[in-house]
């Protein structure tokens, strides 16, 4: 075990987060296999500027370069994600020694500069031969999620205290084969429900595979909570069933061992087995919490918020509703609002006792339009965005929830899903074509606070 400071909330730890499709590139390096996100980069129209993964911020590559830039930031932790696809490149079956060798690396490169490692074992690239027998619809997958975990546990266990097994679990679900905005691109409301079930059934056999190769592992997932108010009367309905499907259906499991009543797909026999709901119960020793704007419900009616994460067709069965996000806004068209923040915080600490919480994204894309004279980004916007958010979370911690840690979105420019290279959420700017990583006045700014913090 290293002898790093342990996230035990004696102290907010500041860290910064990143995940291997968005940053690393090098799509084909090393006996990697493909992922669904490689294959929806290729359907016509499904990302914003036509881009893939292929080069993001060729951070394969450059794991040295990028763990200085977090070391030389102040940060004491690192969230980042391990790609199932190079440790298995089918999904299944024995590991490939090459992929296990380079997030060795990364925990290592960490461990030798004082960052504790903070791993997501699954940010959403599912290896594609996965998909191709049936995806998260299909129960099998839960099982193979538990393997992989197994045989990175089996490798990194010995120096990773904290893992996480999923992240955002309703994006994989909601996004992914309800919206069909994010891989695998399906739009099938009933498959999406059976996805979001064994994406907590593989999430609870993962946290067991963890801590049986690693007994002190501390096993937590990340979860998209947000805090939903409904504009009117009228859209209450709605507000409480969008409320349903983004926060209670994956609380009510991980600590209840129940499903909103709300939800009837996840009430079927046939898909919710003996058993299951007990395992998913209690399996989080902690949970992460990624937050980036709250959601105002309106009824029906003229006008739309951003696609991305308020579609209306994200949560299938909701009676007619449109998000109706207030300026200011981000690039995103997400409402910037840090007390939703601090209500997701207190409302979760309260919703689900004893569970120590992280906030493990956090963060804005802006336009980064203002230069400096050595032209960097001055980037006021994203300063404003994370003194509040940080604030926030500083009041919740204060007022009782046991939040450990605050992890920044994101540290570079990156690979932003079906928005492609059109969204800036970076500390750090990389330069195209160069890839020279450039960092912004945010850098600057998250640096003097984390210095400060370990003062
Ligand atoms: C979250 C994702 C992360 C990033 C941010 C902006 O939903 O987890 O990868 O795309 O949004």
């Amino acid at each position: 075990m290293s002898t790093l400071r342990d996230l035990d909330g004696s102290d907010l730890v500041l860290g910064v987060a990143t995940a291997s499709f968005q940053i690393e590139g090098a799509t084909s390096a090393d006996g990697r296999g493909p992922s669904i996100w490689d294959t929806l980069c290729r359907r016509p129209g499904a990302i914003k500027d036509g881009s893939d993964g292929s080069t993001a911020c060729g951070s394969y590559d450059r794991v040295d370069e990028d763990l200085d830039l977090i070391r030389d930031l102040g940060v004491e932790a690192y969230r980042f994600s391990i790609a199932w696809p190079r440790v298995q490149p089918d999904g299944r079956g024995e590991a490939n020694a090459a992929g296990l060798d380079h997030y060795e690396r990364v925990v290592d490169g960490c461990l030798a500069r004082g960052i504790v490692p903070l791993p997501t074992l699954y940010h959403w690239d599912l290896p594609q031969p996965l998909e191709d027998d049936g995806g998260w619809p299909a129960r099998a997958t839960a099982q193979r999620l538990a393997d992989y975990a197994g045989i990175v546990a089996r490798r990194l266990g010995d120096r990773v205290t904290w893992w996480s097994t999923l992240n955002e679990p309703w994006c994989s679900a909601f996004l992914g084969y309800a919206a069909g905005i994010h891989a695998p691109g399906r739009q099938e409301p009933a498959a999406a429900f059976a996805a979001a079930h064994h994406l907590l059934l593989g999430h609870a056999l993962a946290a067991e595979a963890v801590r049986a190769a690693a007994p002190a592992a501390s096993v937590g997932i990340v979860l998209n909570l947000a805090p939903v108010w409904p504009e009117e009367d009228a859209a209450r309905e709605a507000a409480d069933y969008v409320d349903a499907i983004q926060n209670r259906l994956w609380l009510d499991a991980l600590v209840d061992g129940s499903y909103p009543a709300i939800l009837p797909a996840l009430h079927d026999p046939a898909l919710v087995r003996d058993g299951d709901l007990a395992a998913i119960a209690g399996s989080a020793a902690w949970l992460g919490i990624n937050y980036y704007t709250p959601f105002r419900i309106g009824p029906a009616g003229e006008g739309a918020g951003s696609e991305r994460v308020q579609s209306p067709r994200a949560y299938p069965g909701a009676p007619s509703l449109r998000f109706l996000p207030r300026e200011p806004v981000t690039e995103m068209g997400w409402e910037v609002d840090a007390s939703g923040l601090e209500e997701v915080l207190l409302t979760t600490s309260r919703r689900a006792p004893g569970l120590p919480l992280m906030v493990t994204e956090n963060g804005s894309a802006y336009a980064d339009a203002t230069r400096s004279a050595d032209g960097s980004a001055e980037d006021d916007d994203r300063i404003a965005y994370l003194r509040d958010h940080l604030a926030a979370t500083r009041r919740a911690r204060d007022a009782g929830a046991d939040v450990r840690a605050y992890i920044a979105w994101t540290l570079l420019d990156n690979f932003e899903w079906a928005e492609g290279y059109t969204k800036k959420f970076g500390l750090v700017e990389v330069e195209a074509g160069t890839l020279r990583r450039i960092p912004k006045a945010s850098y600057r700014y998250y640096a003097g606070l984390a210095g400060r913090a370990k003062r």
